[in-house]
């Protein structure tokens, strides 16, 4: 039997054993299982390897896709590039390496509600809500589509192109009308949480893409709404982000 499954902490929230459950169950693949591994520190990675060495794939989420990278023996180029990895194959070696599937399902997921909202990319500007390893994914592929953002962050000290949320003023949410959380606030158990952004400075032009899939109807959306932004939730893009680990898993 094949096993794959979630490496993280908390993992209360995760969508991924029900959606890999019921797709090895719909396409008849009888020699997989996925499960999920809750590991509150990064270090009982090699343990749980050795205590379950059927495991060849495995997804990995917060808290752990930047700190997984040191237990690993090789990285794909994207995976360098943005520091954080969400898919771990193990290859007939036990080779170790890592890729990030949450770009390609980000990607194609805001692709097609731009096209959707009928937003033009290059009138768009984007604020990017946080700078942990989802952030790394979402703002590759902002790079891609060649939209201009702005990462907004708790901590003063990162550097250019980062600012605090306290800075977030009518000019900034004139100029960027893409607001893209990445960070977890709203997600399951704190769903009465959401990133502190001036909300009453939302319009009809806002788009809000908040990549927390569990609510889907989180309160940073619900707050959107209210102001009659146009909004996303991450359930496409975690199901994009799937399909692509579970094609690099099985490559
Ligand atoms: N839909 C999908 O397929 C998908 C894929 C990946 C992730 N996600 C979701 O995206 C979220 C982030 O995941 P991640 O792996 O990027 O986590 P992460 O690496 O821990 O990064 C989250 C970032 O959010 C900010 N943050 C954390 N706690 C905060 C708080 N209390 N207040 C304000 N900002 C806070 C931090 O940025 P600063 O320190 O800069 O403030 C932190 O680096 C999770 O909810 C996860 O489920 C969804």
């Amino acid at each position: 039997m094949r096993k794959f499954g979630l490496i993280g902490y908390p993992l209360s929230h995760s969508f991924s054993k029900k959606y890999f459950t019921e797709k090895f169950a719909q396409e008849n693949i009888t020699d997989a299982v996925y499960e999920l591994y809750e590991l509150p520190d990064i270090a009982q990675l090699p343990k749980l390897l050795q205590n379950h060495p059927e495991i060849c794939g495995l997804n990995v989420t917060i808290p752990h896709k930047a700190s997984v990278i040191p237990y690993l023996n090789q990285l794909n180029d994207a995976a360098r590039e943005m520091g954080a990895v969400n898919v771990i194959k193990i290859d007939k070696n036990q080779q170790l390496i890592g890729y990030n599937s949450d770009y390609y399902g980000f990607l194609h997921s805001l692709k097609r509600h731009l096209q959707t909202w009928q937003a033009t990319t290059p009138m768009l500007k984007a604020l990017v809500l946080g700078s942990g390893g989802a952030a790394q994914a979402v703002k590759a592929a902002l790079n891609f589509l060649k939209i201009s953002y702005q990462v907004v962050s708790r901590q003063s000290n990162l550097g250019a192109n980062i600012i605090a949320y306290q800075d977030l003023n009518e000019a900034y949410l004139t100029d960027y009308q893409l607001i893209i959380n990445t960070t977890p606030l709203g997600m399951y158990p704190n769903i009465e949480e959401c990133p502190p952004i001036p909300y009453n400075l939302l319009t009809m032009q806002h788009f809000l893409y908040d990549l927390v899939y569990n609510p889907q109807d989180t309160l940073f959306l619900s707050k959107g709404k209210a102001k009659g932004s146009k909004t996303a939730h991450g359930l496409e893009m975690l199901y994009g982000q799937a399909e692509k680990a579970w094609e690099i898993w099985t490559m």
